[in-house]
């Protein structure tokens, strides 16, 4: 039987580990607060993380990773599901290369967006390396 993972806000004292997860999976690190994001854990160790970045308008679900050794577990669908009902009021979008992993949590692609995503969309493409980087809404 697989141990039970916890989903809980982060807290300052874990931004080193954040910043080094991000960094390993290549995730977006611009703007980072620990305060942003959920983190997945079992017994203190960080198996997977997320973020809500708050723009005037909307909201940006973003830096979602799991770690390859943990992945299929059902992780990063929690970590969505939290980080949708943190800001419940504003439209969240999500910028991504994997737009079929989120259409099966809710989300649907998004032909019109805010500036700040439509310059995420950008930064996907010239700092990241995203290939084919697409917009979607949570419906
Ligand atoms: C995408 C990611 C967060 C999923 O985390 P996870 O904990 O493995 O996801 P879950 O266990 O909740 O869901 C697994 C399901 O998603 C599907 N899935 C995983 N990666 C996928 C992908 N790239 N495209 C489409 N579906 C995917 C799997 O097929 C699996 O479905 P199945 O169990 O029916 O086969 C993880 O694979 C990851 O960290 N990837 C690298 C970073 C990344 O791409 N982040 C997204 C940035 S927008």
């Amino acid at each position: 039987m697989q141990a039970a993972f916890v989903i809980e806000e982060a807290i300052e004292s874990d931004l080193i580990d954040i910043l080094e997860l991000l960094e390993s999976m290549n995730l977006d690190m611009d703007q980072v607060h620990a305060q942003q994001f959920y983190l997945a854990t079992l017994n203190d160790e960080i198996l997977g993380l997320g973020r809500i970045l708050e723009h005037d308008g909307c909201a940006e679900l973003c830096s979602l990773g799991v770690v390859e050794s943990h992945r299929r577990q059902g992780i990063g669908s929690k970590l969505v599901n939290a980080l949708a009902s943190k800001t419940p009021t504003k439209p969240l979008y999500v910028v991504t290369e994997i737009p079929d992993y989120f259409l099966r949590l809710g989300f649907a692609p998004s032909e019109v967006y805010p500036i700040e995503i439509a310059d995420k969309l950008q930064r996907c493409i010239d700092l990241y390396d995203c290939q084919s980087p697409v917009v979607l809404a949570l419906v």
